[in-house]
């Protein structure tokens, strides 16, 4: 996710922004720069790839300035290069800006710009920000703020500095985080609080719609109408470490907790204003190959894996049509049954997992259309299929994959939605249900997070079983794949999943006395047959722990103990039920005294066979 630094004091600002990036680096970006006033003009420097590949660029020229704003680029909108990179400015050069987040209107805006002369130089989203300051600029950057933020749709952080105004910096808010520094004679603004921890750790953290004005001697607050805002100083009392997890304890759960952030960014600007439908303007697939899709499959590895099975039950429930899902290890060798009216998903956070990235060249040479879902702007994956869907869950670091997966939920229902509206398969009024529902996600999901309690005293009960079972039907079944994978990957417990029906088939030999079961019961058609299940395991003197909506309280008659979750469309059901289980993953690995976020023998990501 993108970083960015500011500083406006009586020391050189450039080794202070280039430290200050350094701090933000396990953040994750591609390309570096800083923006400085330096002898009447605006110093621009900027350098894809790591952070020395810019310093070697200032090797003997370093900017000699006082005032100076620095990012750190993690690419959402434009390949990583060094046109991509930040800061932006506009044509004039005089104001420059850097920007974290995604500004959702930026196409809108990008074309009023052009019509009214301005010139783009990148491909980026952000581009729009330093020129709309230089289109509305009355000669008072902080009024000028004020309007283009009014102008601006989605998320963001962005820092502005003017040619003009070489005394102030003005930062604004909303969405993605942004910190003050208070320093004496000099001030500091940062993305995150490690940036800033070596100079201060007197602090004001931005709110979602406030404003920093950053002079040498002081900062204002201002909220979005300009007024003042009576701003409490936060001292920090972390150390470095800490600070980059936010204070979490590791990166798996500050990342579980950016699930709501994770989840509104994905969607952000793919949904129609109007809440009919989707918006998928990045997919370029010709009318009628998406009408002559007969079949298609899914394939990925690991937890992408599964969110590919929640896929197939979306996919085929909501566009009609046949959707297989495989391993990509498997598919790449079976000689699988693809050809021109095959559509082919791959997904895969890193866009550089091996046997992703053979299944994707396989699907293609035996002319498959192929639709990659990624995390990572200009990876392999991305590069190589016919179109591509990013996940905007910003770098997930913890090897266990959490925001990656919820988000790449989010794109399996849009794309459900999307082939649905092409083929006519779902009615108006079900796909703006839907539609609607998926906007609730995000704060559905921030109420799940609010109930970690009942995890936690389950997980004291049980921390030395050596074996859970997860057992689900549909989409359950599908998450339960999920919980049980990260169990196993994090605390080393054996965990199995199983199709709640077909336990009895084999599986229901293990259940005995205590043996812990974890029941999905989110789907009210299914919920009858979900409880035949867990009586079945009762019988056996399993402890059972339920998951399931509020609407469906019955199933506490038959478990032992309930999770309840918020209720929405039983389609969406997986992106509120597997927070539970990231949870309880989590808190069994930390109560066991388990490597959180490097489990042992794993990798984040896999580019070997
Ligand atoms: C590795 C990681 C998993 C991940 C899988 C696929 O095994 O440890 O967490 O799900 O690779 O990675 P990808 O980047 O393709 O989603």
């Amino acid at each position: 996710m993108c970083g960015i630094v500011g500083y406006l004091g009586q020391r050189q600002a450039a080794p202070i922004l280039l430290e200050g990036l350094q701090r933000l680096e396990y953040r994750g970006y591609d390309s570096a720069g800083v923006a400085v006033i330096e002898n009447n003009a605006i110093r621009l420097d900027k350098k894809v790839g790591k952070l020395v590949n810019l310093r070697e660029k200032l090797n003997g020229s370093m900017p000699q300035s006082t005032v100076g704003i620095g990012h750190t680029r993690w690419a959402t909108h434009g390949k990583p290069s060094d046109r991509n990179a930040h800061p932006h400015l506009d044509c004039s050069g005089r104001f420059a800006v850097v920007h974290n987040g995604i500004i959702e209107n930026y196409i809108t805006l990008r074309e009023w710009l052009i019509s009214k002369g301005h010139q783009f130089r990148s491909e980026t989203d952000t581009e729009v920000l330093p020129h709309l300051v230089e289109q509305l600029y009355n000669g008072d950057l902080v009024e000028t703020m004020l309007r283009v933020v009014k102008k601006v749709d989605g998320s963001f952080a962005a820092v502005a500095l003017a040619l003009d105004e070489p005394g102030r910096l003005v930062a604004a808010r909303q969405d993605s985080p942004l910190v003050v520094g208070l320093g004496e004679g000099e001030n500091f603004l940062a993305s995150d609080i490690p940036a800033l921890l070596s100079h201060t750790r007197q602090t004001y953290i931005l709110e979602d719609g406030e404003f920093a004005v950053l002079t040498r001697e002081r900062v204002e607050v201002l909220d979005r109408g300009g007024s003042r805002v009576d701003k409490k100083i936060f001292h920090v009392k972390w150390e470095a470490a800490q600070a980059e997890k936010d204070g979490y304890a590791h990166f798996m759960l500050k990342e579980i907790h950016e699930q709501p952030r994770a989840l509104r960014e994905t969607l952000g600007g793919r949904i129609a204003p109007d809440g009919s439908g989707v918006v998928l303007d990045e997919l370029n697939i010709p009318e009628q190959q998406i009408q002559d899709i007969n079949k298609i499959f899914i394939t990925a590895c690991g937890t992408a894996f599964h969110a590919g099975v929640v896929g197939k039950y979306i996919i085929e429930d909501l566009a009609r049509v046949p959707v297989e899902v495989d391993i990509a290890s498997e598919f790449r060798y079976r000689n699988p049954l693809v050809d021109d009216k095959t559509l082919v998903i791959v997904i895969s956070q890193s866009g550089e997992t091996a046997d992703t990235l053979a299944a994707l060249r396989e699907a293609r040479r035996k002319g498959a259309r192929v639709v990659a879902v990624t995390n990572v702007v200009d990876s392999s994956v991305a590069r190589e299929a016919d179109d591509v869907i990013y996940t905007h869950a910003g770098p997930e670091i913890a090897v266990a994959s959490t925001k990656a997966y919820s988000t790449q939920l989010i794109c399996m229902y849009l794309l459900g939605l999307y082939l649905a509206q092409k083929r006519g398969t779902l009615s108006a009024e079900e796909t703006a249900r839907i539609v609607g529902q998926l906007k609730k996600l995000p704060e559905k999901v921030s109420a799940v997070l609010e109930n970690g309690k009942e995890i936690k005293d389950f997980v004291r009960r049980h921390v030395d079983c050596p074996s859970f079972f997860f057992i689900g039907r549909g989409v359950d079944y599908a998450v339960a794949m999920e919980g049980s994978l990260k169990l196993k990957e994090i605390s080393y417990i054996h965990a199995e999943a199983y199709a709640a029906g077909e336990l009895k088939h084999g599986t229901l030999a293990l259940i005995v006395e205590g043996v812990p079961v974890v029941a999905l019961a989110t789907q009210e058609t299914l919920f009858e047959k979900t409880v035949s299940n867990i009586k079945e395991v009762k019988a056996r003197e399993a402890t059972v722990l339920a998951l399931a909506p509020h609407t469906l309280d019955e199933v506490a008659k038959v478990a032992d103990e309930v999770i309840y979750i918020p209720q929405t469309h039983p389609a969406l059901t997986p992106v509120l039920a597997v927070v539970p289980l990231q949870l309880l993953a989590y808190h069994m690995a930390v109560a066991r005294g388990c490597d959180v976020d490097q489990p042992r023998n794993l990798a984040k990501s896999v580019t070997v066979e």
